[in-house]
């Protein structure tokens, strides 16, 4: 998975190309390159740098030519085929090196497509699947094929998934894209023509953004952008809205993205539940695009996801199931699409995405639709690939997500998989519009209530520090304390590095128990839901085994302090939408023992924000 960024139209286009690089570092970063079309040739640089690829490949990139550039690319990777290497990082050339080609993606022919192409005396030079396509490419046009000619051709042959930019010194002006299952956009300005994995790495050069659909072209030349179908058919592309601007997207003076984020989550939660109540204060989901009529006979309802977004929708099981009186299912898309999950018409499949690209997400999608099912997703980002694909889309409003480790747009997630449940309830008619309404009211505190715990953080840093010695953790929780001890762990893992297992506190007598033992970190959740005073007695068998006990809990409780050495005390709040604020202790956490332990919490090692492979 990478992030891919080009230039038309811009002679001085380098620091563009680092700039927007920078803002694509989420979606990897552990080498980087650029290819610049200058004086007649093809000048590239690259490197492998781990978190700080685009940082050296900018003071390696100082004796770039000095004549100005005629079109440019640049690219950021998360290996896949090949290690990080330079010699793997992306721009990838032909032979003649005039060529340079960078991709996002997985080529899944390329083995047998190499073996051809090295027949043929093709000389290769990485060890990536991206590197067959420029070979590819050379091969069209020495038979005189045009690059957009050639590269169509090419297209033809490959499979798999892919974004792809190429530049060619012959066609010093130009830059031909496309894409297939990955994300790529579009832009133009006053004379120039760009194009991103996203919409964030072009804000700041131009707000004229397209959508580039799968197996669609597009030629870029300074001003012009031109697409076709890969049949040559012309293609109108469809121009997406912009709601960030570049402000939102920095830092905002926080140490790192996580703070920020962190500290945003209030916003994100109240803007997740902005205009969702019409003047009788019902419900209105308008822009879902799913209407009433096809909700109403639905019978089951699934939902799809990974990562955090995973825990969102268990959290949103209980919640379904207790007001929609439905089956709710949730599965993890990478496991769904494999198996064969009973779906129909009357199933509403629910794939929750951040980023709305995931790969695994977007393919279960796809598959619950050919089953029939009607699709809907949740995304944070507007017009992400998997909102335009669904039948529905309702959008979380968290603003751009940067930080690896997902924090405003889970508890976003969390707010609008509720706001959905509800509003089955009220089609279906299965509660009262009185219990609706409650809930809708206890749902616009959350952003005050979670407000109220962040500024606890002064007391989870005391705790922090009386626990960097641990490394073996268990976060146990009951009913929606679950998913919530469930996101504790992932946070834990990702940012800390730390063995962190995620457990539903009435299964450790089944197994894990055997595993708690003095110096066994147990956090628990706490705080008051319908199995509280069980949990109670779960965390009493782990500390009688000498586990050291940390307890998310409801403000006074001292019933639930009285078995807990350390407590991360909460506002408390109704039972089925106390996840959003109970989470939030356990993110500082994680954060605090990532800083404790020396790691960077925006770039954990090994990870990437979108995952647009299997
Ligand atoms: C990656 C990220 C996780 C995220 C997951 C799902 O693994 O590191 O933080 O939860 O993808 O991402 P999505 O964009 O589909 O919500």
């Amino acid at each position: 998975m990478c992030g891919i960024i080009g230039v038309t139209g811009e002679a001085d286009a380098l620091p563009l190309l680092l700039g927007a690089l920078h803002q694509l570092e989420y979606r990897g970063y552990d080498s980087a390159g650029v290819a610049l079309v200058v004086d007649d040739a093809v000048w590239r640089e690259r490197t492998a740098g781990g978190t700080d690829s685009v940082a050296k490949l900018a003071s390696l990139t100082r004796d770039a030519p000095t004549g100005p550039t005629r079109a440019a690319i640049g690219h950021t990777r998360w290996a896949t085929h090949g290690s990080p290497t330079p010699e793997n990082a992306h721009p990838h050339v032909d032979c003649s090196g005039r060529l340079a080609l960078i991709h996002n993606g997985i080529i899944e022919n390329h083995a047998e497509l190499q073996t051809e192409l090295e027949a043929g005396g093709h000389a290769f030079s990485s060890a990536t699947d991206t590197e067959v396509m420029a070979h590819l490419i050379e091969q069209e046009m020495a038979t005189g094929a045009s690059l957009a000619a050639a590269t169509c051709s090419m297209l033809r042959r490959v499979r798999g998934a892919f974004s792809i930019a190429v530049v060619h010194a012959d066609e010093p002006d130009t830059i031909v894209a496309a894409r297939r299952a990955t994300p790529l956009v579009l832009g133009r300005h006053d004379g120039a023509a760009l194009l991103a994995s996203d919409i964030p790495a072009l804000i700041g050069h131009t707000r004229e953004v397209f959508a580039l659909a799968d197996d669609e072209l597009a030629v870029l030349t300074p001003g012009a952008l031109e697409v076709t179908t890969l049949d040559g058919e012309p293609v109108t592309p469809e121009q997406l809205t912009i709601t960030w601007d570049l402000e939102a997207a920095q830092k905002g003076g926080y140490e790192d993205y996580m703070s920020k984020e962190m500290h945003e989550q209030p916003h994100a939660v109240a803007d997740t539940l902005l205009d969702r109540r019409g003047p009788g204060g019902e419900l209105i989901l308008d822009q879902m695009r799913l209407g009433a009529a096809d909700l109403r006979d639905i019978d089951k309802v699934f939902i799809v996801a990974c990562g955090s977004s995973y825990h969102a929708a268990l959290v949103a099981k209980y919640a379904i199931e207790h007001w929609v009186k439905l089956p709710a299912e949730v599965d993890i898309a990478s496991e769904f699409r494999y198996r064969d999950p009973v779906l129909n018409e009357r199933t509403l499949c629910v794939g929750v995405s951040q980023s709305g690209e995931t790969l695994d997400t977007s393919e279960a999608m796809r598959e619950a639709a050919r089953l029939g099912a009607k699709v809907l997703v949740v995304s944070n980002v507007v017009d992400s690939s998997m909102a335009r694909a669904a039948d529905g889309v309702l959008y979380t409003r968290a603003g751009p997500e940067i930080g690896v480790a997902s924090t405003k747009c889970h508890l976003a997630q969390i707010v609008a998989l509720e706001v959905l449940g509800l509003y089955l309830a009220q089609i279906l008619g299965t509660q009262p519009t009185e219990r609706i309404n409650e809930v809708l009211n206890a749902l616009e505190v959350l952003p005050e209530l979670v407000a109220d715990s962040l500024d606890r953080v002064g007391d989870v840093d005391d705790v922090a520090a009386k626990l960097t010695d641990a490394r073996d953790f268990f976060f146990l929780g009951r009913h929606v304390g679950y998913p919530v001890a469930l996101e504790g762990a992932l946070k834990l893992k990702e940012l800390a590095y730390l063995r962190a297992e995620g457990y539903p506190a009435g299964e450790l007598k089944h197994g894990p128990i055997a595993l708690i033992e003095p110096g066994t970190v147990v956090v628990g959740i706490a705080t008051r839901n319908p199995l509280w005073e069980k949990m109670l007695s779960n965390v009493a068998e782990v500390r009688s085994r000498g586990a050291t006990v940390v307890l998310v809990a409801d403000d006074g409780d001292e019933e639930s302090a009285a078995v807990a050495d350390h407590v991360l005390w909460v506002p408390p709040t109704t039972s089925l939408i106390s996840p959003v604020v109970d989470v939030v202790p356990l993110q500082q956490l994680a954060y605090r023992l990532a800083r404790l332990h020396g790691h960077d919490p925006d770039r954990p090692r090994n990870l990437a924000k979108t995952v647009t492979v299997e």
